[in-house]
């Protein structure tokens, strides 16, 4: 973990030109307002790295991820779905995080690490369980 981070310190900063169209130009700083970002340099980088992760996930990398769900606890037969599901794809689930946020509800954080098209598949069968109310998958780089 250090040496990543230690090799980002040290990663060189270029400059280069860029030309683009007004309008383009304006919503690249509506973009740097609206996410509080520091200057144009800072959306662009943010801008790049987005769409190089997209292509990323589209190219079944390895990334890491969480699927995060809420269920009825009382809807039959989910649990036990549920922790099959789980066990049937345990190399690609770091750890579970459940919490009874109301009297009837469940939140569910699933955290996961493993190839892109893997994590989609397995947040798939968790979401399509019957009884799941929400869920969604949420994957970053790792670089
Ligand atoms: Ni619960």
């Amino acid at each position: 973990m250090w040496h990543e981070i230690n090799k980002s310190v040290i990663m060189q900063v270029k400059r280069f030109g860029v030309s683009l169209e007004e309008n383009v130009l304006e919503s690249l700083d509506e973009f740097v307002k609206t996410q509080n970002l520091p200057n144009r340099s800072q959306a662009i980088r943010h801008l790049i790295k987005n769409n190089l992760f997209e292509t990323k996930k589209a190219g079944n990398s390895i990334v890491a991820g969480a699927v995060v769900i809420v269920y009825d606890h009382h809807k039959r037969e989910l649990n036990s779905k549920l922790m099959q599901v789980q066990h049937d794809y345990h190399e690609l689930i770091l750890s579970t995080q459940h919490v009874h946020i109301e009297h009837d509800l469940c939140l569910e954080t699933i955290a996961v690490k493993g190839n892109s098209k893997k994590l989609i598949e397995l947040s798939n069968k968790i979401i399509g369980i019957k009884g799941i109310k929400h869920g969604k998958l949420v994957m970053t780089d790792l670089e």
